[in-house]
């Protein structure tokens, strides 16, 4: 069994008269320490396989397999344990709390668990050693999702989950962001899932599924993913 299984998963929403399929019989296994890229356009529902995946939200049918249990049997008390525990989750605009400083942002998470990272040394991974004690408005888009990222590490989860993590930022700050992010797969062998819509990123992926119209159209394996100091988009 793969580390992580979708199989027949279907998320619909009740929107007045109508019903929107937002996941339609979506199926992928992917195996512990790869960097997954889910690529697809707006709408095409990766958001909702993502939250999914992330205990965040619950599936109407089919299981969601994740280290050998299937969470979408959870309670919602089994889900927020599993949140905590075992998911750190990486969003656009990064959702740190703005009056406290990048080095308080990582502890918040990593108070919750009980094998955390020390916050001093994530941040400095990210390579932040020199802003622990600023606060959000006063760092830029790229150190604020580093700072994100450090959050999110700084719990050892199981599974890194990233919402379109460089959708905010420039290209150079992108790349970096990517760059931490490839190496938390290949380097920590944590398993690493980004959701995006740039198709630029696909070669850095081991894994690119491809969505369309809230059904998984194809898998991609990459043998030899690009480094991200060599990719052009
Ligand atoms: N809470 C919700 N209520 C109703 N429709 C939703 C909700 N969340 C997502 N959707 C719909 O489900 C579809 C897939 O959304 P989403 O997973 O966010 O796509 P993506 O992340 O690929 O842009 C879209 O049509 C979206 O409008
Ligand atoms: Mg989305």
């Amino acid at each position: 069994m793969a580390y992580i299984e979708m199989k027949h998963s279907y998320k619909r929403y009740q929107v007045g008269e109508s019903e929107i399929v937002a996941n339609n019989d979506i199926n992928f296994a992917i195996e512990k320490g790869e960097l997954v890229i889910i690529l697809g356009s707006s709408g095409a529902g990766k958001s909702t396989v993502l939250n999914i995946l992330g205990g965040m939200d619950t599936n109407d049918e089919g299981q969601v397999i994740i280290d050998g249990k299937d969470i979408s049997g959870y309670s919602a008390k089994e889900l927020t344990t599993y949140r905590r525990n075992d998911v750190g989750f990486v969003f656009q605009f990064y959702n740190l709390v703005p009056n406290l400083t990048a080095k308080e942002n990582v502890e918040l998470a990593s108070e919750i668990v009980a094998d955390a990272r020390d916050a001093t040394e994530t941040l400095a991974d990210v390579g932040l050693e020199k802003r622990i004690n600023n606060f959000p408005a006063q760092l830029s888009g790229g150190e604020q999702q580093r700072v994100s990222i450090a959050r999110a590490v700084a719990k050892n989860p199981k599974l890194l989950l990233c919402d379109e993590p460089t959708g905010a930022l420039d290209y150079q700050t992108g790349k970096q962001v990517l760059k931490i992010l490839q190496n938390m797969s290949r380097k920590e062998g944590a398993t690493v899932i980004i959701v995006t819509h740039n198709s630029a990123l696909a070669p850095i992926a081991d894994r690119v599924i491809h969505m369309h119209d809230a059904r998984v159209s194809s898998i991609e394996l990459n043998s030899h993913p690009q480094d991200i100091d060599t990719l052009e988009y």
